[in-house]
């Protein structure tokens, strides 16, 4: 095969062009489009590619068939040790399924996946190709990893299923893969490794997607779960893998504040399950543990004070009971100051707004400052009356009465509108002690409230919502 007319590849956003330009016509970066050496060659390379069937003269047989005729197999789903990590995946990982998890670098993806494999070996065969650390080093974390479980359990030292390979090149990973046929792989990390055919750099979203699609292909084939680790670059996105994401079954983002141990994990995409799933860990010494009960996490646990408020949020199936604080105060500036820490800024101009209005609050004339307990991001609009009450209560310095949590999307006419998975907020609020709950009118939740030992304050306003919540009318003066 000869070679092509050239062929440019954006490094940046990952657009194609046969013509060279110094600026990007897709994403406008400058400088930023090289030449890819050999396109053709790309769609049918080498191993990878099942070999021609027919003799090409012969007709080809037909593939398509009646949709009622298709056989329907069972998913099945791999444990993986984790019932966080299943939860978040859809109930497991499913054999020759795709999954992208990415995180900022240090926060933890080598050594949840490292854990899972770990686990996984128990039951099937696992591949942990290492193309940022050494044999020696992952040994190493293994080991310390090892330790809490294998004092658990027995037989645990037995790992014959876990094999490790370090390696960067990515011809020699996919003939492991292929020898080995693992049920699982985990590839750490995608960036890392490097096709030679390839004249870019490791990294590069030429690299990066032609890596992907050959260990898909192959593993697709062959029925191997592939679990590839990508790093986000400093712009916050899935940088590389960002073009991977209309390739692969799941994306998973692993975050967590650099100051605190928690993390979160969360499902972005998922052809095998809900969507905004969310998974709770800790770091500790000696790995990841699960946390269980992580309304507690988010609780800010120093009891009621003047301007805190707790919502019940929903995160996928997950209901979450957060603490927000808000301190409102004298503006000393001819504009005010509005932060806002784990909810959107336009969020909180908007409900001030609304308080403005229709309490005739002076909030003009103060700063605000909102923040949601335990570094956790907030973006339901059901956190809105949450937000509202610890505005008021910080601005009148009240206390909300102990054992409320308010539940309701404000409308930009005061009025509160009624909000998903209500009683599924409920009973975690109840779960957790709570007695009260202000939620929207015409839920009709009130029997199931009783039956959970919740009294149900019901409100169509945000007048009334927070005269209820605290108790005093916040717009008498
Ligand atoms: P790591 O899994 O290497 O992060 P990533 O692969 O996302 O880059 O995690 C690195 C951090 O986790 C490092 O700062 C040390 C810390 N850590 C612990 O606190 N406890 C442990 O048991 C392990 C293995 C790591
Ligand atoms: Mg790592």
């Amino acid at each position: 095969m000869g070679r092509s007319t050239p062929f440019y590849v954006c490094q940046s956003c990952g657009a194609q062009s046969r013509q060279f330009f110094g600026r990007c016509p897709g994403c406008g970066s400058w400088n930023s489009l090289v030449e890819q050496s050999n396109p053709a060659a790309d769609g049918r390379r080498r191993r990878t590619t099942p070999a021609p069937t027919a003799d090409g003269a012969a007709p080809r047989a037909r593939r398509s068939e009646p949709i009622q005729t298709v056989g329907e197999r069972p998913l099945l789903r791999l444990a993986t040790g984790f019932p966080e990590l299943d939860r978040v995946l859809g109930g497991g990982l499913v054999p020759g399924s795709l999954v992208l998890v990415g995180g900022d670098p240090g926060i933890g993806k080598s050594t949840l996946l490292l854990q899972s494999a770990r686990s996984l070996a128990d039951v099937c065969s696992v591949l942990y190709v290492s193309a940022e650390e050494s044999a020696q080093q992952v040994k190493l974390r293994w080991r310390r990893l090892g330790t809490e479980q294998a004092a658990e359990g027995e037989g645990v030292s037995d790992q014959a299923g876990l094999q490790l390979l370090a390696e960067t090149d990515l011809e020699l990973v996919l003939q492991e893969l292929e020898a080995l046929r693992p049920a699982v792989a985990i590839i750490d990390s995608i960036q890392a490794l490097h096709d030679a055919e390839l004249s870019s750099a490791p990294g590069s979203v030429s690299q990066v997607r032609d890596c992907a699609a050959a260990l898909q292909r192959l593993a697709k084939r062959q029925d191997t779960a592939l679990l590839l680790v990508g790093h986000v670059t400093k712009e916050g996105m899935l940088a590389g893998p960002k073009v991977l994401e209309h390739l692969v079954d799941a994306v998973l983002t692993f975050e967590g504040d650099r100051f605190a141990s928690h993390r979160l994990l969360r499902a972005v995409k998922n052809r095998f399950g809900a969507t905004h799933e969310l998974g709770v860990f800790e770091m500790r010494d000696r790995g990841l543990v699960e946390v269980t009960n992580p309304s507690e996490l988010f609780l800010g646990g120093e009891g009621p004070c003047a301007g805190t408020a707790t919502i019940v949020a929903c995160e996928g199936t997950r209901p979450l009971l957060v603490d927000l604080q808000a301190l409102v105060s004298t503006t000393s500036y001819a504009s005010p100051r509005r932060t806002a820490t784990g909810i959107g800024i336009n969020r909180l101009h908007q409900i001030l707004a609304v308080l403005e209005k229709h309490l005739g609050l002076p909030l003009s004339r103060f700063d605000c400052y909102l923040a949601v307990a335990g570094g956790l991001d907030v973006e339901e609009p059901a956190a809105d009356l949450g937000v509202a009450a610890a505005v008021v209560a910080s601005y009148r310095d009240l206390t909300l009465p102990a054992g409320t949590v308010l539940v309701g999307e404000l409308g930009l006419g005061g009025q509160i509108r009624s909000v998903g998975q209500l009683e599924l907020r409920l009973q975690e609020a109840a779960r957790l002690g709570f007695t009260r709950a202000v939620v929207p009118r015409g839920s009709g939740l009130a029997p199931a409230a009783a039956a959970l030992g919740l009294e149900l304050l019901e409100a169509g306003g945000v007048a009334e919502a927070l005269v209820t919540a605290l108790g005093v009318d916040p717009a008498a003066d």
